[in-house]
């Protein structure tokens, strides 16, 4: 790393960064206390969202996009106003805090994801599909997402990350999710797994197949993104005309 990065990188996280992710990339900074999920810890250089296979580094790419796009539902926000150049740096200096990023075993290509297959935009199709994933997640993710995928599963209340914190399944019924709003983003996390979580990679266990079914059933248990959209007011809040 060149020493004009190093020192560009340590500018933008000091001021934009720290406050969170700590002054040593503990994840213990000011606000810490008062989030869950907590602020990542960069020490263990275990990342969450990534497009490498479980247990590998994550690429520059997947760290952009969780800097620029920010991590719905949690405290790491939208950092849309950094040049290109900042975020590089910045992603340099996140990775001085771990050894792993000097070993070359620990960095892997990202995995070729197929894209989604045509019937997912056909309800009636979907619908079939729905069914065979439902039997699926029941086997496979309910236990911990519960049935209905709301996150409540049996064990969902016992799971910890490596990071010794509570890891709350997530609510797949959101119309947001941190990994990303679509199918081949959820597809991902079940080939990737998330790094340092209890949601481990199911690339060996659900086939491509499979896992389009799972996410054909997660499709039916969406909540809408703006659900009083178009309901009236109450009578309460309409303004009253003056007298
Ligand atoms: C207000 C607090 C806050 C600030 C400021 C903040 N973060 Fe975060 N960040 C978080 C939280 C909380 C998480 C963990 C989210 C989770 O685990 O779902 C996180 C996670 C991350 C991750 C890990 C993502 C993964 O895949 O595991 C990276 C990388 C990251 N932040 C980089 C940054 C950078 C770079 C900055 C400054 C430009 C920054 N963050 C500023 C709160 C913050
Ligand atoms: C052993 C418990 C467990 C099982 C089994 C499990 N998950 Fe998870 N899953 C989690 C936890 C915990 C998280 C959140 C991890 C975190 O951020 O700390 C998660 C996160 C996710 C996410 C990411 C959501 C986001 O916010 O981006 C998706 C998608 C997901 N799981 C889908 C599934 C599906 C589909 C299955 C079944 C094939 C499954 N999970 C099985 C525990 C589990």
């Amino acid at each position: 790393m060149d020493l004009n990065q190093y020192m560009e990188g340590k500018y933008v996280f000091e001021r934009h960064c720290l406050v969170c992710h700590g002054t040593r990339g503990d994840g213990a900074g000011e606000m810490s206390a008062n989030l869950l999920p907590k602020p990542r810890s960069f020490r263990e250089g275990l990342f969450k969202f990534r497009s490498t296979p479980y247990g590998m580094l994550p690429t520059e790419a997947d760290l952009a996009r969780t800097i620029r796009g920010g991590l719905t539902g949690t405290g790491m926000g939208m950092f849309t106003h950094l040049s290109d150049s900042e975020v590089r740096a910045v992603i340099e200096y996140v990775k001085s805090f771990s050894r792993r990023w000097r070993k070359p075993e620990n960095y892997a290509e990202e995995i070729k994801l197929p894209s989604p297959p045509a019937w997912l935009q056909q309800l009636a199709e979907r619908q079939n599909h729905a069914i065979k994933g439902k039997e699926l997640f029941k086997g496979q993710c309910a236990v911990c997402h519960g049935q209905d995928g709301d996150g409540h599963g049996p064990a969902a209340s016992t799971l910890k990350d490596i990071w010794n914190q509570p890891s709350k399944p997530s609510d797949l019924r959101q119309p947001h999710l941190r990994c990303g709003d679509g199918p081949a983003d959820v597809y991902r996390v079940l080939a990737t797994g998330l790094n340092g979580t209890p949601m481990i990679s199911f690339e060996a266990s659900l086939s491509p197949d499979q896992r389009w079914d799972i996410i054909a059933y997660l499709t039916t248990l969406k909540l809408p993104a703006v659900p009083s959209l178009g309901v009236a007011p109450p009578e309460s809040l309409k303004l009253k005309p003056r007298s």
